[in-house]
This record gives C-alpha cells, structure tokens and sequence, in this order.
C-alpha cells in the first residue's frame, strides 16, 4: 500500500490519507475483507501522528468503506466477492479497473450514505434534508391517483414528452408568476427532481476546467454535479450578513466562471435568506461580469418569520437566471418532480441533454402533482407544514439554548429544514459523528458542504424528519458528546471570531 503525502500541499494530511484509502477501496485495488494496517503502524510508516490516522479512518468508517471490529481490527466493508453470481468458483472480472474519469469523480457516497439510513428508526436523525413522512397528504395522492387511472390509465403508462406534461408546466407557470417569475410553459423543463435540473445544467454548459464559483458552504449534490463534469470549484465566504457581494464580484472577474450557483432562500445548509438589496446587487455584479447565474430554490416554501422575498429569477432584468425548483421538500420526495425554468436556448438544450437520461419523468406522478395542485390542495398543506416545521425549528432552538455548552454557535433559520451550529475550538464535525453514532443520533458534518477540507468546525442539524421530542433528546446527546470530546481535547474554547472571513479559497 503506497500512500505518498504532499506536506507542503492546503489538503490537511489526513484528508490526503483519506483519499489515497478512498480511491484504493473505490478502485478495487483494496478488496472487500482487506484488513488496513493499525493505526499506530501506519503513523509510523508514514511519519504522522496517530490522530491523524485516526482521523482519515474515522472519515472512511463515516463513508462506509471501512468497519473496525474488536480483535479483527479494521477492514475494507462489503463482503468479499459480493455481487458476482459464481463468487468462490472464479475471480470475478475487475469491473471498476473499467470505471471512465467521470465515475472517479463521483464516488462520493455521502447522498447515497443519507438516504440509505433514511428508513432506520433506533437511530434519531437530525442528518436527513428530506421532509416528515407522516405529513405527506397520502390520502389525497390516493384518491387522485385512482381518479386518474379511472379517467385515463393507458395514457398514464405511456411515454410522454421530455419537456413534461404541458398540463404541469402551465400550472407551475401559474405557480411562479405569483412569485413574480414570467417564464412560460415553454419556457420550463419538468425534471426528475432538481438534482436532474442541475446535472443537465452542468452537461449542456461546463467543459473539464471550467470555474464555477459556488457559496461557501454549498449543497453537497451540486458540489458533487460540478465536480464530476470536471469543474474547478471556487468558493466565495459569507458572513452573517450573507454572501460576501465584493468577494463575489473579485471572484467573478479574477476566475471568469462558467456560471454562478446560489440558495438565495433558505440556503441548504446554512439557512440564511438574502434580502432584496443583496439580490438586486447580486444580479448586477452577475451582468457586469457577464456571469450567469444558477438559482436554487428548494426550500422558499418553508418559510416561517417573515415574507417571502421574491426569488432572483423574479427580479432579473438581464435574462442571467437559470430557476431550479422542485416539490420534494414542499410536498414529498418519491415522485421525483422538479423542474426548471430560464431562456429559452437553454430549456431546449437541456431537453435535448435530457434524451439521453430518463427520456421523461414518470407520467403518472407528473399527472398526480398537476391534479393536486389544480384541486386547491397546494395552498393549505403548505400552510400544515409550516406550522409544524415550525414547531421542530423551536424545539431544536429550545434545546440547544439548554443543552449546548459554550463556544458551541447557531443562527436561527428564518426558514428551511436545517440549523447550521458551529462547534467549540478542538471539537470536529467527524469526531463528533463518530462518538454520536454510538449514542444512536446523526447529523451532517460540515466538511460534506466544502469541497475542500474546509467545515470541519461546523454540522448540519436538520429538524425536518423528527418529532419535537426526539429533536430535544437527538441535541442533548449531541451536546453531551461535544463536552466529552472537548474535554478529552482539554477543555473547551471559543473559536477565533474572524473564522468566518476565510479568504476566497479555491475548492
Ligand atoms: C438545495 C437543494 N437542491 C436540490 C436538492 C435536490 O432535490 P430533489 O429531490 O428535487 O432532487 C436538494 C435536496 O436536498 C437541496 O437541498
């Protein structure tokens, strides 16, 4: 096992074992059943502090690639020789020697990881981004469901158009002008959730090397698009007054991206909404710089202390903004039903990118969301979430007010699913994790938000999934466990307050 470290290199030394393990496992090159060297062997070997292993083993244990056991040490996961149908009568072929570049930049489990753990109920999760099952309107679906595969089943089965069901995209033309968008029905792609929304955007516009500036931290499954077309990531920082416009504008004319990529509302994960000025201001350093801008509006809807400020795709005079919205968060996930709005050219390109995909999403659920939202529905369970996710925020607020020590940090989200806490001086989102999975609660660390190893100091509670019980019990864990860990680091300490103003940093 060769592992050679840059010690001149940003890329802290453990994150770089990390990742030559990483690429070993996702290679092949270290089976399932290979048992890695202990910790203090591999320090040794490698002239580094046992922590530091520990650290990049810790990262590893978190993907899923690797499981420690008591006297068997720790070993690469899977069983060996899983998933071939003849697996002890021959070698099985090597499939992942054949994987292309595209697929070496996309092995990043993280999504995969959240949602698989979705459905485990011993563990109280204050790490899944999705809304509460036992608020989505199942009743309704049925009944819309059989209504419309009474009046028209065969045509539900059928292939449908890769733009969407005209029906839908007329009523989300409806929907967004009365958030101030103009866009038409010809003007908006139904997509299969956003996260297709922005890997066709991604396909039809980036090239390897492209520069895409994106706000630090950012959304880990649009981090992960651009990443795997090739992209150089550029973080622009924010502070608590929200994204850093002269940084922006610095970054805009030194890097000359391909485009921009925002959560002007409720961003994911740091919860922060833009106000009106910033977004006006926003869209004319954007045209100034010639910088198109990708806006990402998946949580707007769950909204709780104030009024809604119009999206950016309202207030752009300039043509720049490409909309992404989506029910997921609103409604529900499963039916994978998004869409996306913008320019004209550029819903055509990505319907034709799209071909190449899922040629359309599912008719049925395009049919069922368009009935449920031509029946009325929208409106009053939007008003049913908001008030009960609204009660969650409270009770995560409530608890972290009693239970977190000091040097532990929060803002209060004016909406979305997700408080964005940072941790006290010594004490790392992975660290934390590890001890947390013991006691049965999760949550996101912060480096899963940074493409690079910054975040470590922050994690991503979300309230969405839990009652207002467990929320309280998942964050006096987690508080409890920060403690320890601050107190085997010798006590706990404030973080440095200019750690916000990170300098742009080139992800
Ligand atoms: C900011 C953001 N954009 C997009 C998505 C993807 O959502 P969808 O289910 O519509 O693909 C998510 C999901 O967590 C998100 O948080």
């Amino acid at each position: 096992m060769n592992i050679v470290l840059d010690r001149s290199g940003r890329t802290p030394l453990y994150l770089q074992i990390r990742n030559a393990l990483r690429e070993m496992i996702i290679n092949g090159m270290l089976a399932p059943g290979y048992r890695l060297p202990p910790e203090r062997k591999l320090a040794a070997t490698l002239e580094v502090n046992r922590s530091t292993v520990v650290k990049a083993y810790e990262e590893l244990a978190a993907d899923g690639l690797i499981e420690s056991f008591v006297g068997r040490g720790t070993i690469v996961a899977g069983t060996p020789g899983a998933g071939t149908a003849n697996a002890c009568v021959e070698p099985p072929l090597r499939w992942t020697h054949l994987f292309n570049r595209e697929s070496a930049r996309t092995s990043d489990p993280l999504i995969s990881n959240l949602l698989n753990h979705l459905g485990q109920d011993d563990m109280i999760n204050l790490a899944a981004g999705a809304p509460a099952p036992e608020l989505y309107p199942t009743g309704d679906i049925a009944q819309i469901s059989a209504d419309i595969m009474a009046a028209s089943g065969h045509q539900m089965l059928e292939y449908s158009s890769p733009q969407g069901l005209l029906s839908l995209r007329t009523c989300l033309a409806e929907y967004m002008h009365q958030r101030g968008i103009s866009s038409g029905p010809d003007d908006i792609i139904v997509t299969s959730g956003s996260q297709q929304g922005l890997e066709l955007a991604a396909r039809i516009m980036l090239e390897p090397g492209d520069n895409v500036l994106v706000e630090e931290p950012s959304y880990p499954g649009a981090l992960q698009v651009f990443r795997a077309a090739g992209a150089r990531l550029v973080g622009v920082p924010r502070d608590r007054s929200g994204l850093r416009l002269e940084v922006l504008e610095q970054a805009m004319l030194r890097y000359r991206p391909k485009l921009f990529y925002t959560m002007p509302t409720y961003q994911n994960p740091a919860g922060t909404n833009m106000d009106e000025a910033q977004r006006r201001s926003l869209l004319e350093i954007a045209y100034r710089c010639h910088v198109p801008i990708i806006e990402d509006d998946a949580y707007s809807e769950i909204s709780f202390d104030e009024p809604p400020v119009p999206p950016l795709a309202a207030l752009d005079r300039f043509g720049l903004v490409l909309y992404l919205s989506t029910f997921s968060k609103m409604l529900f996930p499963g039916m994978r039903i998004g869409w996306a709005a913008g320019p004209g050219e550029v819903i055509r390109q990505m319907v034709l990118a799209r071909q190449l995909d899922d040629i359309h999403s599912v008719t049925l659920a395009q049919e069922i969301v368009t009935v449920y939202c031509q029946r009325g529905l929208l409106q009053g369970h939007l008003v049913t979430i908001r008030q009960e996710y609204n009660k969650r925020r409270e009770a995560m607020l409530e608890a972290l007010r009693q239970f977190a020590p000091p040097g532990m940090l929060w803002d209060n989200p004016p909406g979305g699913f997700y408080v964005w806490c940072r941790l006290p001086a010594g004490v790392t989102g992975e660290r934390l994790l590890s001890v947390c999975r013991s006691i049965r609660v999760g949550f996101v660390p912060g480096s899963a938000f940074h493409a690079d190893a910054g975040g470590s100091d922050h994690i991503r509670l979300s309230f969405s999934r839990c009652e207002e019980n467990e929320i309280r019990i998942g964050i006096e864990r987690i508080c409890r466990a920060v403690r320890q860990i601050s107190k085997e680091a010798g006590g706990i300490g404030e973080r440095n307050k200019t750690d916000d103003m990170a300098p742009l940093a080139l992800l």
